[in-house]
């Protein structure tokens, strides 16, 4: 088995990610040739411009499933959503209209605004792991607020909510400063899994692989695997555990 990727935009004309069945073909290709054999397809839900219903996606999943296979391209897919924090999340929950990473329902990507955190996130997150749900916070290291403040994301963390950490963060595709915040979750234990978050822009490419390797090399080959493994806990339902600590402070110059 290859690489699980547990967040991707690669459903046709859904999103903001891919246009086209041809780019998305396009996009499964490269995410063949970076090493991944299972996706799970995540277009976003509720996040004020889309709304993709649990019954679409699993069709549009169905039907792209298909074109790979007529294209003789060795990638599996499953039927996923990238939810954003609102109040109506909860409304979708109690309808039955949220797709979880795993079958059994209990692991949600949940989506902050890129822009901060709202008020009521950590009441929502509370709400979910009351009915048995564990939210993975998606790429906290590109949200504003956190990347200002990055000791933000540890009440999350003290809820019991997961990090999905996008490999491109890691790879510097983002900016030095988003590359220095996935480093410092990375070393502080405050990630769970790595994730391509592949949309078609081009700067999006698939670097899954890289960013693995990248933290063999710079942490160990011990956590890539375990980033790895968490990635098929994840999509297995299997619980996974986090041994995270508060991120060490950065140094500073102190002037007498
Ligand atoms: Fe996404």
């Amino acid at each position: 088995m290859g690489l699980i990727d547990l967040h991707c935009h690669l459903l046709p004309g859904v999103d903001d990610g891919s246009p086209s069945m041809a780019t998305s073909l396009k996009l499964a290709q490269e995410a063949v040739n970076d090493g991944v054999s299972h996706c799970l397809l995540t277009p976003h839900h509720l996040n004020g411009h889309y709304v993709n219903h649990k019954a679409d996606v699993i069709k549009a999943t169905d039907e792209f499933q298909a074109a790979l296979n007529e294209a003789a391209i060795p990638l599996t897919v499953f039927p996923g959503q990238e939810v954003r924090v609102s109040d109506r999340v909860l409304p979708a929950y109690d309808s039955g209209d949220l797709l979880y990473v795993d079958e059994g329902g209990k692991y949600l990507l949940l989506e902050m605004p890129s822009g901060g955190i709202p008020a009521f996130a950590k009441q929502l997150v509370f709400e979910l792991t009351q009915r048995g749900v564990t939210p993975i916070i998606v790429h906290p290291e590109r949200n504003a607020e956190i990347l200002d403040n990055p000791e933000r994301l540890a009440p999350f963390l003290e809820q019991g909510c997961l990090t999905q950490l996008t490999a491109s963060s890691y790879m510097g595709t983002f900016g030095k400063k988003i590359e220095a915040l996935t480093t410092r979750l990375i070393e502080a234990g405050q990630g769970t899994i790595f994730a391509s978050d592949a949309h078609a822009l081009a700067r999006r490419d698939y670097e899954l692989n890289e960013g693995l390797e990248k933290l063999a090399q710079e942490f160990s080959p011990q956590l890539a695997e375990h980033y790895k493994k968490n990635a098929r806990r994840l999509i297995n339902g299997e619980p996974v555990q986090m041994n995270w600590k508060p991120l060490k402070k950065k140094r500073r110059f102190w002037l007498f």
